[in-house]
C-alpha cells in the first residue's frame, strides 16, 4: 500500500499517460473526501479568476453529489464515489473555462422559484425582479383606484410577457396572480420550449399561451389586426416597417399589462462583456442592436396597440437605456410614466399607463 494522505483512496489501477483531469489529479486514479474535493475546486476556480469562486465550487459539488448544503457541511470526511468525483471535476474544469455555473447545474432561482436554464435562454437576473415588483404595484394601484380590493388574484387580467426566455417574468406573475391569463412570446423556439417546461414545473402552464413571435407581432388583438403576415416572424430588415404602423381606432386592445425585459446590450459593448455572458448566453437575448436600445421603439408602439385604456407597460432597461427610451413614451398614448432604480441605483424599470 502506497503512503497516501487519509483523504485519498486508491480506487483504480494507475491511469495511462495523459489521463489526468484538468485540476491535475489522475482522472481515474483516486476518489477523495468532500472537504478535499471542495478545496481543490475552490483553488482551481480562484486560479481561473472565476467570480464568486467559493459559491460556484459549492454549487457544482452539491450538483454533482445530488446533495444539499446541510449534508455537505455535515459530512466533510465522506469519501465521494469515483463517478461523482469525476463529474464534479469535469464541472469545475468547464466552469474554469468560462461556462456559467447555472448552465452547468441547469437551474437558477428567480422570485424564490427554481427555473430550468439551458444555453438557449438568458439566465434570469435579480434586477429583473424589479419588473415583477413594479408590475404588481401598478396593478394593485389600478385596483385601488377602481375601488376593488388591492390584493387580487388577477381575475380577468390578460398579461403579456414579451421576450419571455426562461419564462421567468410570466411565471413569477402567474404564481402571484393565480386567476390571470398570459401570453408569453419569444423569437426563439428553443427558448419557448424551456419556458414551457418551467411553466409546467410551476403548475401555471394552463394559463400561459406561449407564442413564437417577433415582439407582439403574432399576438392576435382584434379582427382588424389579423394581417396576412400574422404569426410569421419577419426578418430583421422588414421588422421595423411592419411594426411601426400607426395606431388606428378600429383595433381591439387586449392586455391589462405588457411586461418585457428585451435584449438591450449594444453590440459595440460585446467585447467588454464578461466571457461567461459573451461566449455562453444567447446573443438574441443579449444584443438589442448596435447601441442596445433599438428594439424599444417597436416594442412601445406594439404595446400601445395591444393595451387596454389604463393598461400598464413595464420595461426593463439597460444600464444606460433611460435617456434613449423614456422619450419614446412622450406621445399622447402614455401617461403616469415612472422610473424605478435597481439596488445599484441604476434606472432599471420604466413603467407607463396607456391613455
Ligand atoms: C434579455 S432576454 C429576457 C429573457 C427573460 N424574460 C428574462 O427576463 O430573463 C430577451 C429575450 O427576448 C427574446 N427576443 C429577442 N428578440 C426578440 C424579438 N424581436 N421578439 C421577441 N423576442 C425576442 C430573446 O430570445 C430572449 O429570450
Amino acid at each position: 500500500m502506497e503512503n497516501r494522505p487519509p483523504h485519498l483512496e486508491r480506487v483504480r489501477a494507475p491511469p495511462s499517460a495523459g489521463d489526468v483531469n484538468p485540476i491535475g489529479t489522475a482522472r481515474t486514479l483516486v476518489s477523495c473526501d468532500v472537504r478535499t474535493a471542495f478545496k481543490m475546486g475552490i483553488a482551481r476556480l480562484r486560479e481561473a479568476d472565476v467570480p464568486s469562486f467559493t459559491l460556484a465550487a459549492e454549487l457544482l459539488l452539491l450538483h454533482a453529489l445530488g446533495r444539499n448544503r446541510t449534508w455537505l457541511y455535515a459530512h466533510p470526511e465522506e469519501i465521494i464515489a469515483e463517478g461523482d468525483a469525476q463529474r464534479y471535476f469535469d464541472l469545475i474544469a468547464r466552469r474554469a473555462a468560462g461556462e456559467p455555473t447555472q448552465y452547468l447545474t441547469g437551474k437558477q432561482e428567480f422570485w424564490e422559484l427554481e427555473f430550468e436554464v439551458t444555453p438557449d435562454v438568458l439566465i434570469p437576473r435579480p434586477e429583473t425582479e424589479h419588473v415583477i415588483e413594479v408590475a404588481l404595484d401598478r396593478l394593485a394601484l389600478r385596483e385601488l383606484r377602481a375601488g376593488r380590493p388591492q390584493k387580487s388574484a388577477g381575475q380577468g387580467l390578460q398579461i403579456a410577457d414579451i421576450g419571455t426566455g426562461s419564462g421567468c417574468i410570466a411565471i413569477a406573475l402567474a404564481t402571484e396572480l393565480p386567476a390571470a391569463n398570459f401570453y408569453a412570446t419569444d423569437i426563439s423556439p428553443a427558448a419557448l420550449a424551456v419556458a414551457q417546461r418551467n411553466a409546467q414545473r410551476h403548475a401555471v402552464a394552463d394559463r400561459i399561451h406561449f407564442l413564437e413571435s417577433n415582439l407582439l407581432y403574432a399576438v392576435p388583438a382584434g379582427a382588424q389586426q389579423a394581417a396576412p403576415q400574422r404569426g410569421k416572424i419577419p426578418n430583421s430588415a422588414s421588422r421595423v416597417d411592419l411594426l411601426q404602423s400607426p395606431i388606428t381606432s378600429h383595433q381591439s386592445p387586449l392586455f391589462d399589462l405588457v411586461a418585457s425585459n428585451p435584449p438591450y446590450i449594444g453590440r459595440r459593448e460585446g467585447p467588454s462583456l464578461p466571457r461567461e455572458v459573451r461566449d455562453h448566453e444567447p446573443h438574441a437575448a443579449l444584443f438589442g442592436g448596435e447601441e442596445g436600445y433599438e428594439l424599444y421603439a417597436d416594442l412601445i408602439t406594439q404595446s400601445a396597440q395591444h393595451l387596454k385604456p389604463g393598461g400598464i407597460l413595464v420595461l426593463e432597461l439597460g444600464h444606460n437605456g433611460l435617456p434613449a427610451v423614456q422619450p419614446l413614451l412622450e406621445t399622447p398614448h402614455w401617461t403616469s410614466v415612472g422610473v424605478t432604480n435597481d439596488l445599484a441605483g441604476i434606472p432599471r424599470v420604466l413603467a407607463a399607463e396607456r391613455l
